[in-house]
């Protein structure tokens, strides 16, 4: 008599075992994948070369704007830190400025070691997007986002901290409501404007005069003025305008 089940069928719970199991050990390793990098990068905080460089003394206190060192964020698709030069530009033991020198000489000599043996500081990357996807640096700054929205508040920072995931989910959140993070091209910098009241105090209104005026220097620059009163726009359609248009499809940021 045939048996009611083929004999393969013996097999089944070995299969099976191997199916669950195969898809447990996938969604672990999905999860691995997907969270824990990630994870672990909020808050990336590397141990940088001598005493370090801080933030918060030379961009917060003393104001320095960040293009003086990172002189290519307007320029080039990589973001670059300073050389060496740029900081014996305040730092060299003959400055004329004896406060800056002697204050922290102990601190400043890995500095003027680097400059005298011509080697540059090894500093840490922080901030690293993977080769496989594009991330063009200057079209951001641009476009008006302000180094706020993605590294946070540098100018309260002693050490630069990794404040966003990076992920393709966070490129996807801004560029599908890219109005809420554009603020006046000129301002891009000023960091503690832009939290404080931009983002903070001043509701993105189309009646707002800074609106206008960004609306003004960064959509329509090749506009007259006179031009834009009379084009017979309602406020509504002014900030319509503004509206930039990052791309979403995957050639975008994939190739
Ligand atoms: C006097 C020079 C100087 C100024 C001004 C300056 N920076 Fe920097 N920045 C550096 C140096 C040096 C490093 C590398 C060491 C470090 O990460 O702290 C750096 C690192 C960074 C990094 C981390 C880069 C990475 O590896 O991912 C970010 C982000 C950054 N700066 C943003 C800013 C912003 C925003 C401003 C303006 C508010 C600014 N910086 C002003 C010198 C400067
Ligand atoms: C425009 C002038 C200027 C430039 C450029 C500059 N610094 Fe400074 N730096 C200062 C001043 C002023 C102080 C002292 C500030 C204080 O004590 O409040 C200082 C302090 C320091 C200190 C001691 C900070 C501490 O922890 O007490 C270090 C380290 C330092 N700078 C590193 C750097 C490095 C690295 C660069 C280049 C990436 C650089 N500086 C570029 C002006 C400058
Ligand atoms: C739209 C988000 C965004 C904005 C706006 C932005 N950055 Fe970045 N920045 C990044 C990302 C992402 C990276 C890592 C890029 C990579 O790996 O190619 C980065 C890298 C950097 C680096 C590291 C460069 C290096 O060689 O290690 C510096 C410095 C930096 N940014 C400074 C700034 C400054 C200053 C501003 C404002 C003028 C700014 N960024 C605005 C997202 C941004
Ligand atoms: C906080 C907002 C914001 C974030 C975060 C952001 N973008 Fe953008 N992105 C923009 C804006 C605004 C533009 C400019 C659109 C325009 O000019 O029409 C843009 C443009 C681009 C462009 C097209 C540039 C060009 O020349 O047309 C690429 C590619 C891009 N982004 C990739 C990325 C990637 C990759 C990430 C994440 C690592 C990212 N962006 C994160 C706001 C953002
Ligand atoms: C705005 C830029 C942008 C667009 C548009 C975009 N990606 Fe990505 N994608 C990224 C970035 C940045 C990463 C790297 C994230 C990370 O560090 O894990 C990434 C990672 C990935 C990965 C690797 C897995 C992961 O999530 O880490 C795949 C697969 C992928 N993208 C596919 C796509 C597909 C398919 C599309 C179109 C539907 C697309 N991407 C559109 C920026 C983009």
């Amino acid at each position: 008599m045939k048996p009611i089940f083929p004999k393969w069928m013996n097999a089944l719970p070995t299969i099976l075992f191997f199916v669950v199991n195969g898809g447990v050990v996938l969604a672990i390793a999905g999860f691995w994948y997907y969270a824990t990098p990630k994870f672990w990068e909020v808050g990336y905080m590397p141990t940088q070369p001598g005493s370090g460089f801080n933030h918060q003394i030379h961009a917060g206190k003393l104001g320095i704007d960040c293009r003086y060192c990172h002189t290519h964020v307007e320029e080039s698709w990589h973001a670059n830190v300073p050389a060496v030069s740029t900081c014996m530009g305040c730092h060299a033991e003959n400055k004329i400025n004896v406060d800056v020198a002697s204050a922290t000489d102990e601190k400043v000599q890995f500095i003027r070691d680097a400059y005298e043996q011509d080697v540059a500081i090894e500093w840490r990357n922080i901030h690293v997007v993977p080769d496989y996807a594009t991330f063009p640096h200057n079209a951001h700054v641009n476009a008006g986002v302000s180094c706020f929205s993605c590294h946070g508040q540098i100018q309260g920072m002693p050490v630069v901290v990794q404040q966003e995931s990076l992920s393709m989910g966070w490129c996807l959140d801004c560029h599908r409501n890219p109005e809420e993070n554009l603020v006046p091209k000129d301002k891009v910098t000023d960091l503690y404007w832009v939290q404080t009241q931009w983002f903070n105090k001043i509701a993105l209104d189309e009646n707002n005069e800074i609106i206008k005026d960004m609306h003004g220097n960064v959509v329509l620059d090749s506009v007259s003025t006179s031009d834009r009163q009379h084009n017979g726009l309602t406020p509504d359609q002014l900030v319509d305008t503004l509206k930039r248009n990052p791309p979403q499809h995957c050639a975008a940021c994939h190739y």
